[in-house]
């Protein structure tokens, strides 16, 4: 088994699409090992357990040191002995020594087509009035490995979508994550499960 953990900050609706691609057998020989918050009313925290995987809160209110959290969010992924980190709407910032220790093993799902409406302050809602504001007709969403710049890392997966006239940042936002997110996060897991996909010279190739 491919055994992956899933950070999480919010309404989990990216998690929850992994879990129904497990139940579906979209994706294939994984499992959830552990669901990871950095917010413990994060509702993704109830997807996770009323699937019955395992879920833990490494909060930074209760852990200040910057150095101390690392170390609890690096130590709550090893227990696990993953495979994989999937950062689905995950708003801290990874640190450098988890890079490091899972170079090419660390994706995110990020709501725009990289490289725009990325990087710092690009998060959530944020990437969609970036994307009204400037008037671009479309936008889409972008799955990457992490690397230590932000939104910077080889991309994997990305898929266009339209934007109407009158779309507000929520309502983009929805259209993303209906026609993009929510497909391309677990296509993207698959791929990796089976190792379809290599980095060469910092570009994802299917092996
Ligand atoms: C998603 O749209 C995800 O792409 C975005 O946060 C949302 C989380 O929603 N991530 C980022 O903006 C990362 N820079 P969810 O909790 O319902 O999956």
């Amino acid at each position: 088994m491919f055994r992956i953990a899933v950070m999480v900050s919010g309404g989990g609706t990216n998690l929850q699409a992994i879990i129904d691609a497990i139940e579906s057998g979209v994706i294939t020989d994984t499992e959830i090992a552990v669901v990871i918050s950095n917010n413990e009313d994060a509702y993704a925290l109830e997807r996770a357990k009323k699937a019955g995987i395992k879920a833990v809160c490494v909060s930074r209110k209760e852990i200040p040191d910057r150095g101390e959290y690392n170390k609890a969010l690096l130590s709550a992924v090893e227990e696990e002995k993953v495979d994989l980190v999937v950062l689905a709407g995950f708003l801290v910032v990874i640190p450098e020594e988890m890079i490091q220790k899972y170079r090419n093993r660390i994706i995110n799902i990020h709501p725009s087509l990289i490289p725009s409406f990325c990087g710092t302050g690009y998060y959530g809602l944020k990437v969609h009035e970036g994307a009204l504001a400037r008037g671009v007709k479309v936008s889409g969403a972008t799955v990457h490995f992490v690397d230590e710049g932000t939104d910077t890392g080889p991309i994997i997966l990305q898929k266009a979508v339209e934007i109407l006239d009158d779309d507000t940042p929520e309502v983009l936002q929805r259209r993303i994550m209906e026609q993009a997110e929510w497909k391309l996060l677990p296509e993207a897991i698959n791929l990796l499960a089976h190792d379809k996909l290599e980095v060469v010279e910092g570009v994802v190739k299917r092996k």
